[in-house]
């Protein structure tokens, strides 16, 4: 995606005249997104702990996103020491640092089958590659992504009769979550490209806001009409008929379905089923964990820091970023990062090799 007429990826590797570092060191090349909106800035890191940093504190987020950060950080690793040893301790590592997210586990398993088979001395060379490699696919597998939800609006939207199609979308799924294009805002901006008339119901998604932070930035960027609301209102918009589809992204999909996604989307599935308005989740394989059927029992949900329920970051008049306490001292707070979302109340999975309904997941992948 362009940021001022310059194209960027989420994450991309910085060698020779782009590094103060010696030209055969590599390091990787990050937008820091906890200071969006309202900061652009990149930061380079050098080493598996700085990335598993950047992971855990959610400089780099978004399932996608975090398999590409895992995957360059198995490079890093590597660059460091080649023995089976360090990649073991490092996969190990990674593994840790964020649960929920699929994305992470493929990645990190990926880069180990390469690495294994490979004599030491061909190792930090193969992992770079395949670090590049596993982003070049999911940039394809979310452009394809993108058409086919193009399809699916195009086709909901002949019916519609207001003057813009209106589509809900929770947390942020879009390019920043991704290496580039985004999952369920890849349709959005296939549709907006293909010149229709679209306008988005951004969720705030708190505690962390990745909604009218992130998503919110991003479709302002690329000039897509948009409106940021409180995660309380998207029912009655449904109710008053203001939404025409949802589309969320995934953190993990099981074998039958289930959705997990970041916190808040099950409450959304629900209204949008009892309301009768399509719901979709748009997902890349990587993102599907063929080895479970159950997804309230069978997917770890990641518990965060409660200080993120308790406190806001924000830009103050005077131009500083700062958190604020928003709850009393003395009171506790709990914070689930990602929900799940029945198979039943899904509509539709879009994946890269189209659109399904839950059920028939496993068909279409076979
Ligand atoms: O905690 P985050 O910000 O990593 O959670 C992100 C989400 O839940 C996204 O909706 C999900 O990863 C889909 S990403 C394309």
């Amino acid at each position: 995606m362009k940021i001022d007429e310059k194209v960027y990826r989420t994450i991309w590797p910085i060698t020779g005249a782009d590094s103060p570092k010696n030209d055969a060191i590599f390091s990787v090349g990050i937008i820091d997104q906890t200071i969006l909106p309202h900061r652009f800035e990149v930061k380079e890191l050098t080493n598996l702990d700085e990335m598993i940093v950047a992971i855990k504190t959610m400089q780099v987020r978004g399932a996608p996103l975090i398999g590409a950060a895992a995957a360059y950080g198995m490079a890093l690793a590597v660059q460091e020491n080649v023995s089976d040893l360090h990649i073991e301790k490092s996969a190990k590592a990674l593994l840790q640092s964020r649960p929920t997210a699929i994305n992470l586990r493929w990645a990190v398993n990926r880069m180990q089958s390469v690495l294994a088979v490979l004599p030491s001395e061909a190792r930090n060379q193969a992992a770079w590659r395949e670090a590049a490699l596993i982003c070049d696919e999911d940039e394809q597998i979310n452009h394809a992504i993108g058409q086919h939800g193009l399809a699916l609006i195009q086709a909901a939207s002949a019916k519609n009769t207001n003057e813009s199609f209106n589509i809900l979308t929770h947390c942020n799924a879009g390019w920043l979550a991704t290496v580039d294009w985004g999952t369920a805002l890849a349709p959005i901006y296939a549709a907006h490209d293909a010149g229709m008339s679209i306008h988005i119901w951004v969720d705030e998604t708190r505690p962390r806001n990745q909604g009218a932070s992130l998503t919110a930035w991003e479709l302002g960027k690329h000039g897509i009409p948009h409106t940021i609301i409180s995660d309380n209102a998207g029912g009655h918009l449904m109710q008053h008929g203001q939404v025409d589809m949802v589309i969320v992204g995934a953190d993990r999909v099981t074998s039958t379905g289930d959705v997990c996604n970041k916190i808040g989307t099950y409450l959304k599935a629900l209204a949008a089923f009892d309301n009768n308005i399509p719901f979709y989740a748009a997902v890349p394989s990587p993102t599907i964990d063929w080895t479970i059927k159950d997804g309230r029992s069978d997917i770890e949900i990641e518990m965060r820091d409660a200080d993120e329920v308790s406190y806001v970051t924000g830009l103050a008049s005077d131009g500083t970023i700062q958190t604020v306490r928003v709850t009393p001292e003395q009171s506790h707070a709990l914070n689930p990062a990602f929900d799940l979302t029945p198979a039943r109340l899904v509509t539709g999975i879009i994946t890269e090799r189209g659109v399904t309904n839950p059920s028939n997941l496993k068909q279409l992948f076979r």
